[in-house]
């Protein structure tokens, strides 16, 4: 076989067979397969698509080009859950302590944040010793004794997408359906869960910025889960202005520490139970969404969720008095509100560029080298629908540098207000096949 006519042939339209997808990962990843092809192969892909069958293929050959994560000796069914990207998404610093605390077992590997959007990784290291480098062992022991830990992608799980998505970022190539669902459905094979909880995100702040696609997106990858016979669903949630209202590391913990203290922001709190429950039913804890939610509900309002999260902290290494004193999380030098420039209602918060100037203050990286800041960030005091006077804090900048000018001009050049409330949708979707 060679690289070249296979080129041509997804060039060309046709559809490229499991013993030719093989032989592309599998040269890719042992570097027989040099880079430029492989641009050219993603831009040909990124054109002409690939039918079911060969994102199926592509995945499984991305998934076993390194380790299978074996979670077996964990007790009970293993959920998963992922977001295909936003902007202040705390939603696993929330999902995996509350969902461990009504007994599902939690064992998340997690990501760092690139560009705009933020990643659970750095978020869990704002707490002062946290640890997410955690052998394959302690990993599975801290699950088994806790029912949570959060780790790093380990090594040698799926390499081929670690190589892919670096090429993909350099070369135009990083939203495409067939590449996106791939690059996603490969590395939740790979860590070993039973059942996938997917949150394919939707809007201004996502990868997929109209609805049609991220349905389809959506379909893909639960048909790459079951046809890998994982249980899998997804929900398609929006993403146009940033959920809840914290964006930053060291904030969205202070912000994830208050939801499990049942003073969560409202659609924060939503996504939380509308994703939670679908865990819970996956892990076979609760027979209908109804009743898991009540679970759910029992385990914030009693506090065990929270205690679940100083269990967490404490077995990862961290300092758990942050959880009694989250306002020790809050160090940023500068804190300045933004004022109103009129009245009205909010109308737009364009989630992608308040996750820009997240970035731009420290807290997410431009380059994978970067280092970030973990005090720095956004706290919005309004969302889109919420009434604002003239001269009143559309939100609070957190930094450590005096000059905030760009920053706050980005701000203003991103959030509208206008005369009409309108009510934001969060959910527009369940796809279970
Ligand atoms: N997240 C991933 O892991 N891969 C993509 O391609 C997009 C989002
Ligand atoms: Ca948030």
């Amino acid at each position: 076989m060679r690289m070249v006519d296979l080129i041509e042939k997804k060039r060309d339209g046709k559809i490229l067979t499991k013993e030719e997808i093989d032989f592309i990962i599998a040269g890719y990843t042992n570097e027989e397969i040099p880079d430029y092809q492989m641009s050219a192969l993603l831009m040909a892909i990124f054109y002409q698509d690939m039918t079911d069958e060969e994102i199926t293929n592509l995945t499984l050959a991305m998934a076993h080009s390194g380790d299978i994560i074996d979670l077996s000796s964990i007790e009970g069914i293993k959920v998963d859950k992922h977001s295909t990207g936003g902007v202040g998404d705390t939603t696993t610093l929330v999902l995996a302590p509350l969902v461990a605390s009504v007994g599902v077992p939690v064992a998340k590997m997690s990501g760092r944040g690139l560009g705009f959007t933020g990643g659970t990784l750095d978020k869990f290291e704002s707490i002062p010793g946290f640890r997410i480098e955690l052998s394959d062992q302690e990993f599975i022991d801290i699950v088994n004794k806790s029912q949570v830990a959060v780790i790093g992608q380990s090594g040698n799980l799926a390499p081929a997408d670690k190589k892919l998505y670096a090429l993909r970022d350099v070369t135009g190539t990083v939203d495409s359906i067939p590449l996106i669902a791939s690059s996603i459905m490969s590395k939740k094979i790979a860590a070993g869960a039973d059942a996938i909880v997917l949150d394919v995100t939707t809007g201004e702040g996502a990868f997929m910025k109209n609805l049609d696609d991220a349905k389809r997106l959506a379909h893909t990858m639960v048909r790459i889960g079951k046809l890998a016979g994982r249980q899998t669903m997804a929900v398609i949630s929006d993403m146009s202005e940033p959920l809840g209202e914290a964006v930053g590391n060291g904030l969205e913990i202070v912000e994830a520490i208050e939801a499990l203290q049942g003073k969560g922001p409202e659609d924060l709190m939503e996504m939380c139970y509308v994703l939670g429950s679908q865990m819970v039913v996956l892990a076979g804890k609760a027979e209908s969404l109804d009743d898991a939610r009540v679970m759910l509900k029992e385990a914030l309002e009693s506090g065990k969720a929270l205690e679940k999260f100083r269990e967490m902290v404490q077995d990862q290494g961290g300092d758990a008095s942050v959880i009694d004193q989250p306002e020790k999380l809050i160090t940023a030098t500068y804190q300045f509100d933004l004022p109103a420039k009129e009245s009205g209602y909010v109308t737009e918060i364009v989630a992608n560029e308040i996750g820009i100037a997240a970035m731009l203050l420290g807290a997410g990286r431009r380059t994978k080298e970067d280092d970030i800041d973990h005090a720095v960030g956004i706290k919005l005091k309004k969302k889109v629908g919420d009434a604002v006077k003239e001269g009143e804090a559309l939100l609070t900048i957190y930094s450590n540098t005096e000059d905030t000018s760009a920053v706050e001009q980005l701000l203003y050049e991103n959030i509208s207000i206008g005369d009409n409330s309108l009510e934001p949708t969060l959910i527009h979707g369940i796809i279970t096949e």
